[in-house]
Order: structure tokens, then sequence, then C-alpha cells
């Protein structure tokens, strides 16, 4: 039995409480969210010419139009009609396209020689398949121009491809340059044009996530610190944002990706702008002059603490950008992209995982600064790389000593650490930080892929913090995106293959959680006992809210176990006129414990709503075995 005491509501639950984390990690930003389907476009790569196929007389170049990216391709002559000169570009794991959409390719060129016209040919192929070599998208350009000019044209498929190659043919008998070779679909999500790919920013949006944190985990800091996220190097056009190596291509997982690199193509004014369409408050973290994993002695891996100077003005500056006046330096910057209204920005994460006393001793210099400039924005720390384990101990206090607003704490853990943590911040220290749960997902123990069981068990922990709302402030799953090809850590929220997307059970999850967050906390007891969400209350968690928007009371129950079990829900404390009226009732439920969804069988467990009612301030039902319900009463 769970009484749910309405008499008096509780804490006030955080619009920021459930939110996503966003990491290019898994292919998450290039080859996945961010809309551009051609690798290494400025052929930057170290290899420059990775990704690319060249024929004929292509020969590379290094005096081009942007300082960053100064490489780019001269296409000459062949010397004989029937030789041809250019170059293939293989995208991410193929390029897919859908026939009758539109995609814009556009090119950077000039002619540095010769004539006053010359053309190109740009070609869609199925690759690999000699029947089938043949263009199913052509298209010409005419180059017309000594000095560098972007050209573009809007290329129609007539087939659906998810492989498919973009070749580009000179087509007249001189010699002409390119850079920056691009290619969009038409439709990406809102229009943009230098956007996002629709079906994955839908499944953001369709979260309606309360915070949206960026740009990743171990990618805001780098293998060393040249390689850290530098989100300076991010604004402005995106033709002069320079390559960054990408800290998810070394070996992880036994996967290997050499030619993963990060374009900045999706930067943080692309972040912020995400973040404000998707309806959350942006969260960016930055580097506090430490690289991931850092050791102490290499001196690529930290920065000493008198030497933090330019770090703490990347974070200062970070918050001009987004909340200045257009008059400022990076105010200006965020209204020249488009975007003179500020961002608003009201929290920033300085550090990820970071440990021992080289952290807090880094993180200090940034609080007083930040602090003294900004105290309107809350400042977000962390409890270092292990949630519970010597460093947690070590930082909580230090980050209480600092008066941090938040503690960003993270756990990959098995299902035995999920069902014994339901009451996890039942005891946690009402004075100091708030928490943020900022990278959390339940690891099948032998099981390290995307499973119903394991989405259950993160539901049930769920209960935990929604029931200590008033310390929980925010929480976000981890990691978000995943190619099929391309992942290098399982599981993940939303897994893509280059045209199609699936939301895991982990996603209804969250998505449920989220579209049911209420306002308030409500008590409740099971059996006659505060629901503490320890292990041992028949697999059963539970966790109640009031929503004053929709005057509804929202309970939800998790039964983890494999056997049914009667539930009643009474309301106590309603006044005698009041009502539950019109309830429903939305089920997550599986019989088969490994399964989730595929992008074969995207519908495989999805939510399912039905009608209930209750009679005068009681409701009583029974709950099937692993089963995440939530039930809603309108009370008039
Ligand atoms: O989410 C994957 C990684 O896990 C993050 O980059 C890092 O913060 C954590 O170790």
């Amino acid at each position: 039995e769970l009484v749910i005491q309405t008499k008096k509501l509780g804490a006030e639950i955080q619009p920021t409480m459930y939110g996503l984390f966003f990491e290019d990690i898994n292919y998450g930003a290039d080859g996945g969210l961010y809309a551009e389907l051609v690798k290494n476009r400025s052929f930057e790569f170290p290899q420059n010419l990775m990704g690319w196929k060249t024929f004929g007389h292509v020969t590379l170049k290094d005096d081009g139009p942007f300082e960053r990216n100064p490489h780019y391709v001269r296409l000459a002559y062949p010397g004989h009609d029937h030789k041809r000169t250019g170059l293939e570009n293989e995208g991410f794991f193929g390029i897919g396209v859908k026939a009758g959409e539109e995609y814009r390719f556009s090119v950077w060129a000039r002619l540095p020689e010769g004539a006053s016209s010359e053309k190109i040919r740009i070609e869609m192929v199925k690759p690999n398949t000699n029947a089938e070599r043949h263009a199913f998208a052509s298209e010409e350009l005419t180059i017309d121009s000594k000095e560098w000019k972007k050209y573009q044209v809007i290329l129609k498929p007539t087939q659906t491809e998810d492989k498919s190659t973009l070749r580009i043919f000179l087509a007249s008998k001189g010699t002409i340059d390119l850079e920056h070779v691009s290619l969009f679909p038409v439709d990406t999500w809102k229009g943009h044009e230098n956007g996002l790919r629709k079906d994955l920013a839908q499944a953001l949006y369709d979260i309606k996530p309360g915070v949206f944190r960026f740009p990743g985990g171990c990618i805001v800091e780098g293998t060393d610190l040249n390689t850290r996220y530098d989100w300076k190097k991010t604004v402005g056009p995106v033709e002069n944002r320079p390559l960054n190596e990408n800290r998810w291509h070394y070996t992880f997982q036994h996967r290997f990706f050499p030619d993963y690199y990060q374009s900045y193509g999706m930067g943080f004014y692309e972040f912020f702008l995400l973040s404000e369409e998707i309806g959350s408050e942006p969260l960016p973290v930055l580097s506090c002059g430490l690289a991931c994993q850092f050791q102490n002695s290499d001196p690529h891996a930290h920065v000493a603490v008198c030497d933090l100077d330019s770090y703490i003005q990347d974070a200062l500056d970070l918050i001009e950008f987004a909340n200045g006046a257009v008059t400022t330096k990076w105010g200006k910057v965020r209204a020249d992209m488009g975007h003179p209204a500020p961002f608003n920005l009201k929290f920033i994460g300085i550090g990820n995982e970071q440990w021992g006393s080289e952290y807090p001793e880094r993180l200090e210099p940034f609080m007083k600064a930040i602090r003294k400039a900004h105290p309107e924005i809350k400042i977000i720390g962390s409890s270092g790389p292990d949630s519970e384990g010597k460093q947690f101990e070590y930082l909580w206090p230090e980050m209480k000593r600092l008066k941090a607003d938040l503690v960003d704490e993270h756990f990959y853990r098995p299902e035995s650490w999920f069902l014994s943590q339901g009451a996890r911040y039942d005891n946690y220290d009402r004075k100091g930080p708030k928490v943020f749960a900022g990278e959390y997902a339940c690891h099948g123990k032998g099981k390290k892929w995307n499973h119903f069981n394991a989405s259950l068990l993160e539901a049930a922990f769920m209960t935990g913090l929604e029931r200590n709302a008033d310390i929980v402030h925010m929480a976000t799953y981890a990691p978000l995106f995943a190619h099929v090809e391309g992942w290098q850590w399982r599981p993940d929220m939303i897994w893509f293959d280059n045209l199609k997307s699936v939301r895991s059970v982990s996603y209804y999850v969250q998505q449920l959680y989220a579209h049911n967050k209420g306002t308030n906390v409500v008590p409740l007891t099971m059996n006659n006992k505060p629901v503490t969400g320890a292990e041992g209350q028949k697999g059963l968690f539970a966790s109640a809210v009031w929503d004053k928007d929709s005057q509804s009371y929202i309970v939800k129950v998790v039964n983890t176990s494999d056997e049914a079990q009667p539930l009643s829900l009474t309301f106590a404390g309603m006044k005698k006129k009041e009502v539950l009226s019109k309830g429903v009732c939305i089920k997550l439920q599986s019989t088969d414990p490994d399964k989730d969804n595929t992008l074969d069988n995207p519908q495989a467990i999805v939510p399912v709503q039905t009608e209930v009612s209750a009679m005068g301030n009681a409701f009583d039902t029974q709950i099937e075995p692993k089963t995440f319900a939530v039930y809603k009463f309108v009370k008039t």
C-alpha cells in the first residue's frame, strides 16, 4: 500500500531536474547530430586526404583562404579527354541520402590560372557495386572567379542510399582550386544551414529536457592540453574553425577509430542555440587546466595553478559570449553569428571527472574570478571519476569548502548497484552543494549493451532522485548518442545509422520522468513505512509529485521483481469536496529483460497509456512484474 501524503507539499522540483548530457563520443557530433555529410571537408586531417580518394591530377596545397585551415586541393586537366581528374568522399561510414530530398553541396573555389570559367560535376554514386556505379544525383557548377568564392548547388538523389559516395569531377580542361567541400541535407533541424540532423535533434526536443550539458565529459579535457575542447576555436565562420583530435579516437573497449576528429562545425554557438530550441538551460563545461585522466608528471597534461589565467579568462569570456551586450567583444561575436539576444546562461561547469588535490586547487581560482565578475552564475564542481570511492570522499568536502553550487557525480554501475541505491540521497547533507547526477547509466554485469532490465533499474533508481529533489537539482543519463558502426561506449540513449535512429528504453525512461516531473515532491509511505527506496521493499520503488500546471498528482512505481504485486494508492489528506478524476496510467514493460528497441524494430518497447479511474481518493490495481508505471490523476 502506498499512501501519498497530500496535505503538505514537499520540495520544489527544479525545472532543470531531468536533462541531457551531450558528448562527441560514438560519432555523436561529426557523423551524428551535426548534419555535415563530408568527412575531412577542409583537408586538415593529419593525413590530409583521409576520407578522400583522388584520381587524375589532384595536388594538395597549403596557402588557402582560411588561416586555421590552410589546405586545399588543385584539380588540373589530366591531358586527354578520356581521362578524368577528381575526388571522392566516403562520408562517415558512407553518406546517407534519401530519394526526393534536397542536399546542399557547397564549396569554396577559385581559378588559379588561365580561363575565366571552368566547370566541376558533382555526383552521388553508390560505391562497390560495379553494376551500379552510375550517378543517382548529378549537377554542374561553373566556377567563374580568380578569387576564392563560395559556390553551391542543390542535389536531388533519385535513390535512397545509406552508404553512397560524393564524387567531384573536373568537367572542363583548365585548373580549379577547391576548399571546404560540404554537403548538408536542406531539411535540417529548424532549417539552419550549418544545421543538425533533424531526427536526432527532434529526439532531444521530444524529451522536454530541462538542462543541456555540453560539450561532454572527457572531450572537455582532451588526452592532452592541446587537444582539449577549446570553445573559442568553435565560434565564428565554420570554414575557419580548426580541426581538433577527438579524445575518443583512441582504443577503447577494443575499438579504434583513427579518423575520428572534431571539425568544430557544431560549436558553442550551435550548442547554445540548440539548448534554446529544445527548451533547456545551457550548461557548458570547461577545462580546469587538467587533461583527461591526467598524470602528475606529464607537463602536457596540466597547467600550473599560477599559469591558469588564460583558462580562467576563457570562462569569463564564455559568460560574455553567452550573456554579454552586443557591444562587448564576445557578445558581438554571438550577435554577428545571428543571435543578438543573450542566451541567458545560468550555470557553468569547471572540470570534468578530475581527482586529487590538483582539482580543487585549480577550481578555486576559477571560482574566485567567476564569483567576482558574475555572482549570478552557478558553478558546478566534480566529485571525481568514482561516485563512492576515495576521490568522492575527498572531493565532496572540498566542494563544500569551496562552496560549489552543485557537484557533478558520475556512476556507470551494474544492476546490483542501481538496486541498492534508491536511498542514495536520503541522507545527503542538506546544507552543502546540490547534486548534479551528471553521467549515469546502468551497465548490466556482463551485458554491456542496451537492454530492458538495465533501463528498468534506472527508472527504479530515479525514484530516489525525485524524492530527494530538494537536493538533487539535475540528472542526465550518459552517453546520449551512438552510431551503430562507430561506437566506443555502450549502452547509449539514442542509436542511429546514416538514415535512421532509434530511441532506447532508457530514452523512454528519461522521457517519462521529464514529462511527468511535476512541480513539488509529495511525501509517501509504503506499507506504513517511509519509502526509502532500499532494496527489500519487495522490489518496489516509488515516488510521488504534485504538478501545479495540470493540477494533478503523479505517482511513479517500479516493480523490479518477477512477481505481479497488488498496489493500492491512497491520497491522504485531500479535502472532502476534492476528488481525483481523469486518471491515466503509462506503462513501460517487457517480458524479455535482455531486449531493447532496434533500428529495425524501434517500437518494440514503448510506453503504453491507458485510462484508469480512482474511487474517491484511492486507486487499487496490480503492477505486473518488471514494470515501470506512471499514474496520473487530475484533482478536481
Ligand atoms: O560518458 C563517457 C565518459 O565517461 C565521459 O567522457 C567521462 O566523463 C566519463 O568517464
